[in-house]
């Protein structure tokens, strides 16, 4: 088993091994004596794990609920967020207790938004079950729900107590999921991890390193700086255009796709402006190639104005760009708004 400590101003681990999820109970029981706990996970990952982990729970001595919603970044709104408060608020929690994400990121940032706001902040775990969340979203307390149009746009930075890695469930995952978390990974490999590139093809010859070496790169940069003010603002490669690109496909594209588009986007705009050589985009669609992402944009650069204006990172007159220089280093380059227009057309030209 691996583990890594988080150095958040409260820390915790991240437990990487497969069957970790036949012990959740006796894991989250190390961390915090058994209490009240409410399961928020999907219907799918309902289907496949959660009798396993609500069993585990009781038998470590939790008295554990279940709240299920669909599956699918559509419920990742507002009125889901009301019913699991209204749970929550049934079941009786209070801040002596837990909630537990077991899923992927959309689960994990569904609970634990609702973590951080019920009771004004209660205890969470996460339990990623797809590879997408192990690598990046169950780790850093991001939290956030979508508002129409608008991707993230109601959140909080809330850190989980503890995050449980069973990389078994990937067995499960299908393969346009392990590719939409390799978009994350190839994130990661870009921004501070060039060495990190061999793995991250498919089919992943380790899921056990995949997962530690990514959750060691975001520990990096979430430890240095956990709200996203400086130094975290590098995990949003390929983020500026990927969010915009999720929304015009009324989510029909995965998170991680988008992402994969958007470093193709951010590469050539770096190489426009002279940030890094012809090489680097050429690199980097190489190897979203092999992890067989998507590498073209849909729409064109005035659909995606609209949609970027409106992202959460633009920062009054201004855009911070994260832009590759070479793989394993990004430079982060502020752009006033009047010049997205070009940026993005540069962005869409091969
Ligand atoms: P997801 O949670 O929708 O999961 C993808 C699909 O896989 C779902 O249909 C789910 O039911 C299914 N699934 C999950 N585990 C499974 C398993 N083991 N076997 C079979 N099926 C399984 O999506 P995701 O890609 O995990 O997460 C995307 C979300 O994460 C987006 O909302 C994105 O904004 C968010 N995100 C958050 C952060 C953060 O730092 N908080 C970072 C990156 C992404
Ligand atoms: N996924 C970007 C971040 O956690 O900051």
């Amino acid at each position: 088993m691996r583990t890594l400590t988080i150095r958040t101003q409260r820390p915790y681990n991240a437990l990487i091994a497969p069957g970790l999820l036949d012990r959740a109970g006796q894991e989250i029981a190390r961390v915090l004596s058994p209490c009240r706990a409410v399961l928020v996970t999907d219907d799918t990952v309902d289907a496949l794990y959660g009798d396993k982990v609500l069993e585990s729970l009781h038998r470590a001595g939790f008295d554990a609920a279940k709240f299920t919603f669909p599956h699918g970044e559509e419920s990742k709104n507002m009125q889901t967020y009301q019913q699991l408060l209204d749970f929550l608020c049934a079941c009786d929690l209070t801040r002596k207790d837990i909630l537990i994400a077991l899923g992927g990121g959309v689960t994990g940032d569904l609970c634990g938004f609702a973590a951080a706001t019920y009771l004004r902040g209660v205890r969470y775990a996460q339990l990623p079950t797809t590879l997408l969340a192990m690598v990046d979203s169950s780790v850093g307390g991001k939290t956030a729900v979508d508002l129409p149009g608008r991707k993230n746009a109601c959140g909080a930075f809330w850190q989980p107590s503890l995050v449980l890695c069973d990389t078994a469930a990937l067995d499960t995952l299908p393969e346009r999921e392990i590719s939409n978390g390799l978009a994350e990974c190839i994130k990661h490999a870009v921004i501070a991890d060039a060495e990190m590139l061999p793995l991250t093809r498919l089919p992943v010859a380790d899921y056990v390193e995949l997962a530690a070496r990514n959750i060691a790169v975001k520990e990096r940069f979430v430890s240095q700086d956990e709200r996203d003010t400086t130094q975290r603002q590098f995990l949003n490669f390929g983020h500026t255009a990927g969010h915009a690109i999720e929304a015009l496909s009324g989510y029909q594209l995965r998170h991680g796709e988008c992402v994969a588009i958007g470093m193709v986007l951010a590469a050539r705009i770096a190489q426009g402006l002279g940030v890094c050589a012809r090489d680097v985009p050429a690199a980097i669609i190489q190897s979203l190639n092999a992890a067989r992402l998507p590498i073209h944009c849909p729409y064109g650069p005035d659909a995606l104005c609209d949609f970027v204006m409106h992202d959460k990172k633009r920062r009054g007159d201004e855009i911070t760009w994260v832009l590759p220089e070479r793989l394993g280093q990004c430079r982060l380059v502020p752009l006033p708004v009047d010049r997205l227009p070009a940026l993005l057309r540069m962005g869409l030209t091969a």
